[in-house]
């Protein structure tokens, strides 16, 4: 079967053909960064109105990288949530319309089982069950995944998610929107342990998380010590060791109380290079194997919406013609496969 994907729940047009025999026949990802940067976040509105100006050239582009016309495509999954509402309507729209239009069957996509599934579309893959970290712009969440849609919440944040505390705090150290990948390569140049952090959470027991906290203790540091250059890339890596050193406690918690040693990480934060070096050398140290997508699938991306939805779509799960998203969506509502 071959799934026409659509990604449009935040500021990243993405669009990809996933073929259940073949795998990704194509991607084609725009992003709104430049757009948003002004104004140091993204504006739902104008992110609405750039999904309309670019979805439809964007699976154009697919299809004829992929060298398929429509007549080739069985199925079109969309993000129905969780996201931005504007921004969700217009893929949901165009991608339940082109379906109708087509006489093939359409999804709606959960965009946090997208993430989740990310891993999936490369070569080393994780069986079931296992520990998903989902680190994103919008969500914290250690889930225990017993299959497709079978997912139990074991912990979450309480305030910002991991990739907001990223973004908040490179603002804070003046960098540009969107921060995280700017402070994670200016914790590069900086000393460790000049200025140490607190872990949140770790000295009770449990499985959630809070971020906001962090952004305080950074912004007292640049009060307290200026800004020259050396110092901001002080506080950078001591913000950044202090999310990663605590991600990590969390992962093992949750392993350690599932008995599992398996450990899936998604979303945007997982693309940062040191949260992955030290979950490969945690995860080697009790032999277990840690997964997660190649860089450019951590972010928004329509490939792996074309995969999540591929699974529902050849488990005869299809939406009705009505076109509906949820900007709120617990992942644990979803049915199993
Ligand atoms: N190398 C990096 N280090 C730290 N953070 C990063 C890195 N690369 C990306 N991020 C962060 O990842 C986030 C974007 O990820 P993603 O696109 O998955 O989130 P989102 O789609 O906005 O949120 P959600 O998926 O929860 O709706 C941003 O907060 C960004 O700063
Ligand atoms: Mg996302």
């Amino acid at each position: 079967m071959r799934v026409l994907g659509i990604e449009t729940s935040c500021d990243e047009t993405g669009i990809a053909i996933y073929d259940t025999e073949q795998g990704l026949l194509s991607h084609a990802l725009y992003s709104q960064v430049k757009l948003h940067a002004d104004y140091g976040g993204v504006v739902p509105e104008l992110a609405s109105r750039d999904h309309v100006r670019k979805t439809l050239p964007l699976i154009r582009k697919a299809l004829a990288d992929a060298n398929l016309t429509a007549a080739d495509i069985d199925g079109v999954a969309y993000t129905a949530g969780p996201g931005l509402i504007g921004a969700l309507l217009v893929g949901a729209t165009i991608g339940r319309s082109l379906a109708f239009g087509w006489n093939v069957p359409a999804v709606g996509v959960h965009h946090m089982e997208g993430h989740l599934l990310a891993p999936m579309l490369e070569e080393k893959q994780p069986e079931f069950p296992f520990i998903a970290l989902l680190v994103s712009g919008g969500h914290t969440q250690l889930v225990q995944v017993d299959g497709i849609g079978e997912y139990i919440l074991l912990g979450e944040s309480v305030d910002d998610a991991a990739g907001e505390a990223f973004d908040k705090t490179a603002k804070l150290l003046g960098l540009d929107y969107p921060g995280g990948p700017r402070l994670a390569a200016m914790a590069d140049k900086g000393v460790a342990d000049r200025f140490v952090f607190p872990r949140p959470m770790t000295d009770k027991p449990g499985l959630n998380f809070s971020f906001s906290g962090l952004k305080t203790a950074a912004a007292q540091a640049i009060a307290k010590n200026g800004k020259d250059a050396q110092t901001q890339a002080d506080i950078a890596r001591a913000f950044q060791d202090a999310v990663v050193d605590t991600l990590i406690i969390k992962c093992q918690r949750a392993l350690k109380q599932t008995g599992l040693n398996r450990l899936v990480v998604a979303g945007g934060v997982s693309a940062n290079v040191r949260l992955r070096a030290m979950l490969e050398e945690t995860m080697h140290k009790r032999g277990g194997e840690v997964f997660y997508p190649r860089s450019e699938f951590c972010t928004d991306n329509g490939a792996m919406i074309a995969f999540a939805g591929a699974q529902r779509l050849v488990a005869q799960q299809t939406a009705d013609l009505e076109v509906k998203v949820r900007p709120r969506w617990p992942l644990t509502e979803l049915a199993p496969l």
